[in-house]
């Protein structure tokens, strides 16, 4: 009999892309995908600890499977990703019914850990990072999916230790893939049937200072741009410290490259940015933006932000506020500061109560809110260019496709579009989606 596998992913690409990665592997050790735990044989988490609530919901989650292996108890149970990275053997500790734990340096051991499961070895532990060398090799590569945009990872690991962050802790140093490796996996996708790419990595604006990337990321976007039959091309995350002018250049004359970007700020004190580690002023950034804005007048930026960091007065944060009316995101994600356990930020004094911090919390998200509004909704009657990605969620005869601002816009189409690049004039805006119709 087929054996089953259920997975759920969480946090950011990385583990989206490592998830694809395991799917893949399980796939070649003959266990197949199952949409519910109960029907599985083998139930894993990938897992993300950058803020205690998603560190948190770890354990939440797990308790839902323990009623299952009461009566199952050959069910095997792991956990990988960065929460396995940083607590290892202690999670085994804490749930006496876990199998297995994986960091992120180990995904490529999966199917060996699993087989030692099935034969009865079970309880193990596998944490702590490779060498530069062996993650050259083991770069997530290409799986066969049936999809029109795919993330290309370029690069992994951090090493900028942004005070707050537990990410570099947890994901290891920082290391480029050559680019060579890069254009050929792109080329493939491609081939495949890919149209759209995005270069991913933690800070992808640092690519090639460390390992094998031998050009700057400028030079690697422009060759993986020219790639025949690359219809879009984008890129995430940016640090504003790394961001180049050549790169800034880039979206002035590359065709393909979408007039997009995600560049977080996380604060706009110069004070809290110095505190974060973020290599940047305010003044700095926004000069960034300045000439990202020249170049492509239309661009539309997205950030993040960190409400809350310790220490950060009512001035500081109104500092904030008026960095975010000023830039004009489109889209923004903001977060309550979490403290991480041995990042250096957890051991500054934070004086300033849970209340004042949620409500400055709530003062963001409100302008936020209006500004992003604002620019959506003057798309209204505009007609705009999409790549058909698949069917609509919303229901029958509708297909969805993005805007060349990563906007999602759904639309009465055949599947055949699926791939293509189409007219389409937005006739509704939604808070996270557009409504249009097919022009001809
Ligand atoms: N490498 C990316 C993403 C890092 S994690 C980058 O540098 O932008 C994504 C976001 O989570 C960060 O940008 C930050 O805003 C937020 N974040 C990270 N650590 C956090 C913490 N301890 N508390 C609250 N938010 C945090
Ligand atoms: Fe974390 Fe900073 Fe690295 Fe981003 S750049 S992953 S915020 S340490
Ligand atoms: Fe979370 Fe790890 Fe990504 S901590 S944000 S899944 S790198």
């Amino acid at each position: 009999m087929e054996k089953r596998f259920y997975l759920e992913t969480f946090g950011c690409q990385m583990n989206v892309v490592d998830s694809e990665r395991i799917v893949s592997m399980l796939g070649e050790i003959g266990y197949h995908q199952v949409d519910a735990a109960d029907q599985a044989d083998l139930v894993l988490l990938n897992t993300c600890s950058v803020r205690d609530k998603a560190e948190r919901k770890v354990y939440g989650h797990l308790g839902r499977f323990k009623p299952l292996k009461d009566v199952r108890p050959e069910l095997i149970i792991g956990v990988g990703g960065c929460v396995a990275e940083q607590e290892g053997r202690k999670m085994l500790d804490e749930v006496p019914y876990l199998d297995l734990v994986f960091g992120t340096h180990n995904v490529h051991r999966l199917p060996e850990l699993v087989q030692q499961a099935e034969e009865g070895k079970r309880r193990i532990s596998l944490t702590g990072f490779l060498d530069r060398e062996t993650r050259l090799n083991l770069f997530p590569q290409r799986s066969d999916l049936d999809t029109v945009t795919r993330f290309v990872t370029v690069m992994q690991g951090c090493d900028n230790f942004c005070t707050y962050c537990i990410v570099p802790h947890v994901r290891g140093r920082e290391v480029s893939r050559p680019s060579r490796e890069i254009i050929a996996e792109v080329e493939a996708l491609v081939a495949q049937g890919v149209r759209e790419v995005t270069l991913l990595g933690q800070n992808v604006n640092s690519y090639g200072n460390k390992g094998k990337g031998e050009v700057s990321f400028a030079q690697l976007v422009r060759k993986v741009a020219a790639v025949d039959g690359l219809s879009r091309l984008r890129f995430t995350t940016s640090h504003p410290k790394d961001l180049s002018d050549e790169l800034i250049a880039c979206f002035g004359d590359i065709e393909n490259l979408c007039h997009q970007l995600h560049l977080p700020v996380q604060a706009g004190s110069n004070r809290i940015l110095q505190q974060m580690n973020r290599g940047y002023t305010r003044e700095d950034y926004l000069q960034t933006v300045e000439k990202l804005k020249k170049v492509c007048p239309d661009i539309r930026l997205s950030t993040d932000i960190i409400v809350g960091f310790p220490g950060e007065t009512e001035e500081e944060f109104q500092l904030t506020l008026d960095l975010v009316a000023e830039v004009g995101y489109a889209d923004a994600f903001t977060f309550l500061y979490s403290k991480r356990t041995g990042t250096a930020a957890a051991d500054l004094e934070d004086k300033t109560g849970s209340r004042i911090k949620q409500q400055r919390f709530e003062r963001l998200l409100e302008l936020q809110q209006n500004n992003s509004q604002q620019i959506w909704q003057s798309d209204l009657g505009a007609t705009l260019q999409l790549l058909v990605e698949g069917e609509s969620k919303q229901g029958e005869g509708q297909v969805f496709g993005r805007t060349d601002w990563n906007r999602i816009v759904n639309f009465s189409g055949s599947t055949e579009l699926i791939g293509q690049l189409v007219e389409v004039k937005i006739t509704k805006v939604f808070r996270n989606s557009n409504l249009g119709e097919l022009v001809n």
